[in-house]
């Protein structure tokens, strides 16, 4: 039986610190409430001049790829998630392989929001089960800033979210290493948070640039109470679906790394959970919520800090928009 296997991780975040200080500057919030309702003390912002999802990405994966000892020509397969593409279209896929300066591999985009890179590391999984591919590129990044009403009218929004890139190297493996993955969606909540234009669903008579006279559609929306009642239900219980499938119980979790959605939202998970601190992995407080790329980004940051380690059973969890949310149980090896 072959498995798939975790081989390097790697991160890359733009250089601008945004302070919530700087965000009190340019709309109605403070430190104090965005530190008690978020639990983030800063994020990154991309200089539009110089960073792009795609570049950041590509970082991202040449650390990983170093740290796997893989080189970039041997990637065979790139999956990127990622709900900010360069584009509309293409897909930021294509656009890393690009920057990696490799021709004619497959590269496919995941649309699935905070939990695009589990979706991705899932489909990682399956390729390399089935012996088509050997090194899969598996890669979370977004820009958000850039979509953020960043005024005291998008205030609820604009505070959480952030800029970054993370990616992992997936290799075959005979002893297991991914061990389980669980994917769930329910898309009666789609407009709960989401961008709407360009929606190709729009008359073409509205997709005129000079027709286009509310551009708020272009912004994030999102519904953030109901969000979050909804967040901290489909964690447990896709975490137990993890644990479950594998006939494990919580004790079993050596590092549960959550989708940064919200310090709030992570706390209650391990209060749930009764793991310890040293058990649960956050970086929130000083990234925000990356969407994508906020688990990859934590994972590398974990294995540079020396909290995983050989054997060591990973539990991946996400929840976001679709609403999507997926966990992954993975045996790590070094
Ligand atoms: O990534 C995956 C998907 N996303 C999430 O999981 C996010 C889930 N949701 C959340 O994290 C939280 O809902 C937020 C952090 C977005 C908002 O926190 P909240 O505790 O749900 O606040 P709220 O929206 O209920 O607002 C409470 C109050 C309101 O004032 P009133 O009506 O009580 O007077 C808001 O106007 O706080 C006010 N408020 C703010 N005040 C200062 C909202 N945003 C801000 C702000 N600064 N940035």
């Amino acid at each position: 039986m072959t498995y798939s296997k975790i081989a390097g991780v790697g991160h890359h975040v733009p250089e601008t610190v945004i302070t919530n200080d700087y965000l009190s500057g340019i709309m109605d919030t403070n430190n104090e409430w965005i530190v008690e309702r978020t639990g983030i003390h800063e994020r990154r912002f991309i200089d539009p001049a110089r960073d792009t999802v795609a570049n950041m990405a590509a970082k991202a994966s040449r650390m990983a790829l170093e740290r796997a000892g893989v080189k970039a020509e041997d990637v065979d397969f790139i999956l990127f998630a990622t709900i900010t593409s360069d584009y509309y279209f293409p897909g930021s896929g294509v656009l890393l392989q690009r920057e990696l300066g490799l021709e004619s591999i497959p590269a496919m985009d995941i649309k699935n929001a905070c939990s695009g890179f589990i979706y991705a590391l899932s489909t990682a999984d399956q390729f390399i089960k089935t012996g088509m591919y050997k090194n899969v590129l598996v890669v979370g990044a977004e820009i958000q800033s850039t979509a953020l009403d960043l005024t005291t009218r998008g205030r609820g929004t604009a505070v959480i979210f952030g800029d970054g890139a993370g990616a992992a190297v997936l290799q075959p493996s005979e002893q297991p290493g991914v061990l389980s993955t669980h994917l769930h969606s329910d898309g009666r909540f789609a407009e709960e948070l989401y961008v709407k234009d360009p929606g190709s669903s729009r008359p073409h008579e509205e997709r005129q640039p000079e027709q286009i006279l509310d551009t708020s559609g272009f912004k994030v929306h999102m519904n953030g109470n109901l969000v979050f009642k909804h967040a901290v239900v489909r964690f447990m219980e896709v975490i137990k679906e993890a644990l479950d499938a594998n006939d494990m119980t919580r004790d079993d979790i050596d590092l549960l790394i959550p989708h940064q959605a919200n310090l709030r939202i992570s706390n209650y998970i391990q209060q749930k959970l009764g793991l310890p601190d040293e058990k649960v992995y956050n970086n929130i407080m000083r990234y925000g919520n990356t969407t994508a790329g906020s688990i990859p980004i934590a994972m590398s940051e974990a294995w540079e800090e020396g909290k995983l380690k050989n054997n060591d059973r990973l539990c991946l969890a996400a929840f976001g928009s679709g609403f999507t949310w997926a966990s992954a149980l993975i045996n790590w090896q070094e």
